[in-house]
């Protein structure tokens, strides 16, 4: 990524959806053509066409009408991992639930054996190979979890394969440490000792690294209590890292106030979030990430309150959870769908979800995920008549260009 050229390029000619509330319009659309200018990586600025003069020396490149919007943000992901899940799918289908699954040792367990019998090198290439479909529908930011290692070395390894696919492929990746996903089977009926073993050893090491941009936990009955959550959120936040969880997905077990208490990104799933847990995420600024795929595909019938989480002004992000268990769909556009289908957000909700508030749940508002000066230059260019298409009809390929830190990708 040339994102040091100080050679400027503006894209011309473009009608853009800017996903920037402040300009009135839905989508943030601007009236009339416009030009965006990028330089060093982000946006320069933007102007109607009647406003723009080539910049000396710079390339022009003439969008003709298009749509641009921001790149597409994928801020819940468990992308890198081993083996497969579709024999789990099958016994799920003949009427086993996922959490009998989960304590007969299969679930999420399955998969940390088949990952800790992976190489780092694999790892990263089956995790690049999974993105190709949603790179091609205009992602370029990825949020990629661990918690399929549950081991010291393992989490690392995983970790190091989720940085090196933003090698292997044109996208940026941002890591999230999920040492607190399942109790290990070396930890057996000793959850706390794993977790004090996430917190002395697991969360210091990612963080002397550099390996962790966020810390997550999986607070449930079959997973970590919100004490056990609050523990890594104690120490991931005296090492400097922003905190998110998986939270609500099963049952209530508060794990959304929890997470605001400590200032989280983002609480994710919520499907059985409570009055005051809304009210608690909408007092910190905390992030609610849906994931509709896993919604469906665990045939759950419990919705999230997003009626209530609009109300209280809640920013509602939604991802794809990929994920081999829970979530085996890598389509951002679908998920996007989905969470207009199945939990009521509007088109434009679902597409700012997608975008700007994906972003924010990364920690990234203004900075990714809208299309404003100073962003950095992530753009999508569309062959469609608007970008609700884009939601409406998720299948249809319709990109032109994917454009990243202002260079053209695909
Ligand atoms: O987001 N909820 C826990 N974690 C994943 C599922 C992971 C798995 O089943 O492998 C989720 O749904
Ligand atoms: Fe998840």
């Amino acid at each position: 990524m040339g994102t040091t050229e100080a050679r400027a390029r503006s894209w011309i000619n473009a009608r853009l959806a800017t996903m920037d509330p402040s300009s009135g319009h839905p989508y943030g659309a601007l009236e009339g053509p416009h030009a965006l200018r990028t330089r060093h990586g982000r946006i320069e600025a933007v102007m109607p066409m009647r406003d723009w003069r080539p910049a000396s020396g710079e390339e022009a490149v003439d969008a003709a009408g298009r749509w641009m919007t921001p790149g597409l943000v994928d801020c819940h992901t468990h992308l890198v991992w081993g083996g497969d899940r579709a024999g789990e799918f099958e016994r799920r289908l003949a009427g086993a639930s996922y959490a009998e699954i989960a304590a007969g040792g299969g679930g999420i367990r399955a998969t940390v054996r088949a990952t800790r019998a992976t190489s780092e090198e694999e790892l990263a290439r089956t995790a690049a190979e999974r993105l190709a479909p949603l790179l091609a529908e205009g992602l370029t930011t990825v949020e990629i979890k661990s918690g399929y290692g549950l081991t010291l070395a393992d989490e690392l390894k995983q970790l190091r394969a989720a940085r090196r696919v933003a090698s292997l492929v044109t996208v940026r990746a941002t890591t999230t440490l999920l040492a607190a996903h399942a109790v290990p089977p070396e930890f057996e009926g000793r959850a706390d000792d794993y977790v004090s073993h996430v917190c002395d050893a697991i969360l210091p090491a990612a963080a002397a690294e550099g390996l962790a941009d966020a810390v997550d936990v999986f607070c449930e009955r079959i997973a970590f209590s919100p004490e056990q959550c609050a523990r890594v959120f104690g120490r991931a936040r005296e090492l400097g890292l922003p905190v998110k969880g998986h939270m609500e997905q099963l049952s209530n077990l508060g794990g959304s106030r929890l997470a605001a208490s400590h200032g989280a990104l983002s609480a994710d799933h919520v499907e059985y979030l409570d009055e005051a847990g809304v009210e608690a995420l909408a007092h910190a600024g905390t992030c609610a990430v849906l994931l509709p795929g896993a919604f469906y595909f665990l045939r759950e019938t419990q919705r999230p309150p997003v009626e209530a989480l609009r109300r209280a002004g809640v920013p509602m992000a939604v991802a794809t959870d990929l994920n081999p268990g829970t979530s085996p769909f890598a389509s951002l556009r679908l998920a996007a769908n989905m969470a207009c289908v199945l939990f009521g957000l509007t088109v434009e909700e679902a597409f700012a979800a997608i975008t700007r508030e994906a972003a924010r749940a990364l920690g990234l508002a203004g900075r990714r995920g809208v299309l404003a000066g100073g962003a950095d230059a992530d753009l999508a260019l569309w062959s469609v008549p608007h970008p609700n298409a884009l939601v409406y009809e998720p299948m249809a390929p319709r990109l032109w260009q994917r454009v990243l830190g202002g260079e053209i990708v695909a």
